[in-house]
């Protein structure tokens, strides 16, 4: 792929327009993430606990169980607000009194504890959802490919807006450090593999090659922005749902980025002690492209690159351009 963009200046040392108006680098090679270690290749922080990975794996899902899995940045809280609409008959209102993330655990998050994300899992009542950053080989495989047939989604985004999206939130998640430096120096953060939750490009590998699984969907942010409607009905198809005209506009229209960006319980607003939404909002700009404004023309070429080699094979593309923003 080459680079045909023009996108922002190019530069040695990176020096990007930055919205955050950064022009410190820090220094890299030192950074880590708070309680940063790696589990069978995976960079973790200290959010997640050794013995809550090993349950995971273990975990016995029900059978009416849905995950939402995805690298993060990727369209995941888009996707489990949908989710969850389509299985409690479009209720907009219960969805506008209750946080998204109580509604969806977050499973591999221990902290604070009463965030614990399979205790929240035991806490709720059938139709149960949940949420995952974790890459296939750390998910409760058991209870999605034999046994008790639990659906997983993953959704998936061109991982240079991934990227692009991560960097804002490593700036404003307390999780993630905070992260002071420029778009430049967490680029190379990526290319050292040094990312929570590793490379984007070996957790979407791993995902794909179960594509073919029936109890396991493969989506694409991209393809949800492009039709929204069409993607809500072939999520419901998916769950066993036969959606009526109504129903999936009432779910599309309380999902616009529009709505879901004012929304206290699908704007992360309520936990400014982690994620700071005044240094960048949580729903930032929900388009397709702003890698433009923020690739160098080298990051791009040396991404193009990474990109080929990774997905080599695969079959897997992605988008990178949209005129519907
Ligand atoms: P940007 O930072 O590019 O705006 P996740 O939920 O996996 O953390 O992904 C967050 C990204 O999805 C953010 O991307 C956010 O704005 C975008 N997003 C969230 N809800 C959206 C919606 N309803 N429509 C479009 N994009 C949405």
């Amino acid at each position: 792929m080459a680079s045909e963009v023009p996108i922002a200046k190019s530069c040695p040392k990176c020096d990007l327009p930055d919205p955050l108006k950064r022009n410190k680098s820090v220094d890299v090679s030192s950074y880590e993430l708070p309680g940063a270690y790696t589990y069978e290749g995976v960079p973790l922080a200290y959010f997640t606990k050794v013995e809550h990975i090993e349950k995971i794996r273990n975990l016995h899902l029900r059978e009416d169980d849905v995950i939402v899995a995805s690298y993060p940045k990727t369209g995941t809280t888009l996707t489990q607000e949908i989710t969850w609409l389509i299985r409690n008959n479009a209720d907009t209102e219960a969805a506008s009194k209750s946080y998204n993330y109580v509604r969806v655990p977050y499973l591999e998050n221990c902290f604070p504890p009463e965030s614990d994300g399979i205790l929240l899992l035991e806490q709720l009542t059938p139709p149960r959802h949940l949420k995952t950053h974790l890459p296939w080989h750390l998910c409760p495989q058991k209870s999605i490919i034999d046994g008790k047939h639990t659906k997983a989604i993953y959704v998936m985004r061109n991982p240079k807006d991934a990227l692009v999206s991560y960097y804002y939130f490593y700036c404003s998640c307390a999780s993630f450090g905070q992260f002071p430096g420029t778009w430049s120096d967490f680029f190379e953060l990526f290319l050292m593999d040094k990312l929570c939750y590793g490379n984007i490009l070996d957790h979407y590998v791993g995902w794909w090659a179960m594509r073919d699984n029936p109890n396991i969907l493969l989506l694409k942010y991209e393809d949800i922005l492009k039709d929204h409607a069409g993607q809500i009905r072939h999520i419901g198809k998916f769950l066993g749902y036969d959606l009526s005209d109504d129903t999936v506009e009432t779910i599309r229209n309380f999902t616009t980025f529009k709505k879901m960006s004012k929304n206290p319980m699908t704007n992360y607003t309520s936990i400014p002690e982690d994620i700071d939404t005044s240094i960048v909002p949580f729903m930032r700009k929900g388009q397709v492209g702003d890698w433009k404004n923020h690739f160098t023309v080298a990051q791009n070429e040396l991404m193009d690159m990474i990109i080929n080699k990774k997905l080599a094979g695969t079959g897997l593309t992605f988008e990178y351009d949209s005129t519907n923003n």
